[in-house]
């Protein structure tokens, strides 16, 4: 069954190991892309992935209805969690019944309760890791590019609750840094920021028809609906991953291979594309994902 919306079902994406941060020529981190990314965060459309009597509502208050709507839009949970037969998301754990299992995961982590299970679950996805999956790929929600509100992030637990356990905003106790605010959480520390600022209009371009050497992107990969599917969807992948995971698995795609799939990514795009070529097409998907395609690079650069 499938009354998971588009949006949902396109993407295919998260999973996966540790990122490596080996590519040198790209590692040139400095602070304050994603302060930057900050700014522009309202423009991610919240609603786009809302279904049901949340649809079109804006994500106001703290109820399960609201964090459902966080949950299938803005919160991207959905492009990695699936929930029972609803959605489409394979390599994440399926949340199905989590509100009833909390107060086990709880005792598992020696943390008191089922809620503070969830609450530490989104604001320190590595402290305690599901088995068999990897604590780097669920992304902090509360940080950009993201950045849920503190209530958004109640909202969104207390559907988690409603999920075969039992309600109770009340109990949430959310760490400080986790509260927002207009614009978001403040960037975490070390955030990285591409070197150039692309051209999203050439990214598309390279993207869908390569060029002469190269072969196009969409021969493996679709964005908003359009190419193929060897490789996973692409769409919101600089949501859930961000910038210089993209750009490293373009440049090095062995460094981390997604699970589910078969490492058949050219090894060679970063001989064959230009520097700025390979910024054009990250700028093409901070736009797919509605980010700024500029992504933040330096004025002028
Ligand atoms: C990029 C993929 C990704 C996104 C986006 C994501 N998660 Fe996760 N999540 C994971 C992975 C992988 C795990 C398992 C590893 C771990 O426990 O950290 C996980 C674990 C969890 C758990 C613990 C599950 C359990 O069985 O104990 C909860 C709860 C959770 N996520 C909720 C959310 C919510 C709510 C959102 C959206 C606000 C979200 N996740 C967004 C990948 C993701
Ligand atoms: C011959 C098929 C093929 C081509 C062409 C290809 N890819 Fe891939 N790509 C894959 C596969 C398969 C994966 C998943 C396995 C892996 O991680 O290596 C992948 C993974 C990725 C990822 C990581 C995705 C994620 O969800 O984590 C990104 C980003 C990416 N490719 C971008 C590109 C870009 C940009 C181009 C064009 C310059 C491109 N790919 C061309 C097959 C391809």
């Amino acid at each position: 069954m499938s009354d998971a919306p588009a949006a949902v079902d396109r993407a295919e994406g998260g999973r996966r190991g540790a990122v490596a941060a080996k590519v040198v020529l790209f590692t040139l981190a400095v602070i304050g892309f994603f302060v930057l990314v900050g700014f522009y965060v309202a423009r991610i459309v919240g609603s786009a992935g809302a279904s049901g009597a949340a649809a079109g509502a804006p994500a106001t208050g703290v109820s399960p209805e609201v964090g459902e709507a966080v949950f299938w839009g803005k919160g991207k949970c959905s492009t990695c969690h699936s929930l029972g037969d609803r959605g489409s998301a394979v390599r994440c754990p399926n949340l199905l019944d989590i509100g009833g299992h909390t107060d086990e995961r709880a005792r598992a982590a020696g943390l008191a309760d089922g809620t503070a299970y969830l609450v530490e679950s989104l604001h320190d996805p590595s402290a305690y890791v599901v088995a068999g999956y990897s604590g780097d790929t669920m992304p902090k929600v509360f940080q950009p590019p993201i950045s849920l509100s503190g209530d958004e992030i109640r909202a969104v637990i207390t559907y988690l609750q409603s999920q075969g356990g039992t309600v109770d905003a009340a109990a949430i106790q959310l760490p400080p840094d986790m509260e927002g605010g207009p614009g978001g959480a403040p960037a975490p520390a070390g955030a990285w920021k591409p070197y150039l600022a692309g051209d999203a209009a050439n990214g598309e371009k390279l993207f869908r028809q390569g060029r002469t050497g190269v072969p196009p992107c969409a021969a493996c990969h679709t964005v908003a609906g359009e190419g193929a599917t060897v490789g996973p969807d692409l769409t919101d992948v600089a949501v859930i991953r961000g910038p210089q995971y993209i750009i490293s698995s373009i440049v090095d795609p062995k460094a981390e291979v997604v699970s589910g799939y078969q490492p058949v990514m050219p090894p060679n795009f970063a001989d064959i594309l230009t520097v700025r070529e390979i910024h054009d097409l990250l700028a093409y998907l901070m736009q797919s994902a509605g980010l700024p395609p500029d992504g933040g690079a330096p004025p002028g650069g």
